[in-house]
């Protein structure tokens, strides 16, 4: 079939309708004005969205991003972790309270930490800044560890928890106070610490065989331990029962498991 060009010679072919040659034009002023002008706009949009959405940096050892590790922890244990935005917004509804270095905080279901780390994060922060000594850092980091407690009922979620809040304490060391040297036994009181409040438990079905240790400072550098279990420490009683157990008074850098 003849065809003519530039037009298409049936329905049936219209899609193979000759290039038909453009001559450049000018480019139009006006156009090329609400070009820029949108440019403009989307540019300010831009910075709007992101200072209404800051971008969140994940906490330490927070990798997954939508807080799940993997369907099947979500429906056995139903872990959904709380990203860094969420916990810092919650925290710092009661900020007075968790600051203090002698405050004591029980995360009941804590995962791999993220409350406590955002805890303890805050709690260093006051004792570096207030510390002059190697000794008044590491008596206030032990405070501070002291009475931050995690309960989990998976042991590879208690491990990590542990493992980055000593973390925390070895950067607030090593990056606030970088000319001081750790006092021998530090982090062996460090860890006890950890062991004695960071626990392997099932806090809503096993509160009684969930022990916590009550570490109490009445002279300066020293601590008393009072065993209690959780079971007990929940009663709404304000008197605590005999405790099960007591350690007196141990230098800071001296608490050690003892038989
Ligand atoms: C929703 S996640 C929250 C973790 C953490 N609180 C956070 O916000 O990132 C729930 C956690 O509770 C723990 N869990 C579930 N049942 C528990 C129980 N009976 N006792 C203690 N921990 C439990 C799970 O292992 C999981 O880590």
């Amino acid at each position: 079939m003849p065809r003519s060009k530039g037009r298409a010679a049936s329905l049936f072919d219209a899609l193979a309708v000759e290039e038909v040659a453009v001559e450049p034009s000018e480019p139009d002023p006006k156009l090329q004005g609400l070009q820029v002008a949108a440019a403009a706009k989307a540019a300010a949009d831009e910075v709007r969205l992101v200072k209404r959405f800051p971008k969140i940096e994940k906490p330490e050892g927070f990798d997954h991003e939508d807080g799940i590790k993997s369907r099947a922890r979500v429906q056995s244990i139903g872990e959904v972790l709380t990203g860094e935005r969420e916990v810092n917004a919650m925290l710092d509804l009661v900020d007075d309270t968790v600051r203090r270095p002698g405050s004591r905080v029980l995360e009941p279901a804590c995962g791999n930490g993220n409350f406590l780390v955002e805890i303890l994060r805050r709690k260093l922060a006051m004792v570096a800044a207030e510390a002059t000594t190697p000794e008044a850092f590491e008596f206030g980091a032990i405070t501070a560890l002291t009475g931050t407690y995690g309960i989990d009922i998976t042991l590879e979620n208690v491990l990590e928890a542990r493992e980055r809040l000593q973390m925390l304490v070895v950067d607030a060391y090593s990056t606030r106070k970088n000319t001081w040297k750790p006092n021998n036994g530090f982090y062996d009181s460090v860890q006890y610490v950890l062991g004695t409040n960071i626990i392997l438990g099932d806090s809503w079905k096993g509160a009684h065989k969930v022990v916590f240790i009550e570490y109490t400072s009445p002279f300066p550098d020293k601590f008393f331990q009072r065993f209690f279990t959780l079971a007990e420490l929940e009663r709404p009683s304000r008197r605590l029962p005999k405790p099960h157990r007591t350690i007196g008074a141990t230098h800071y850098l001296e608490l050690r498991d003892v038989d």
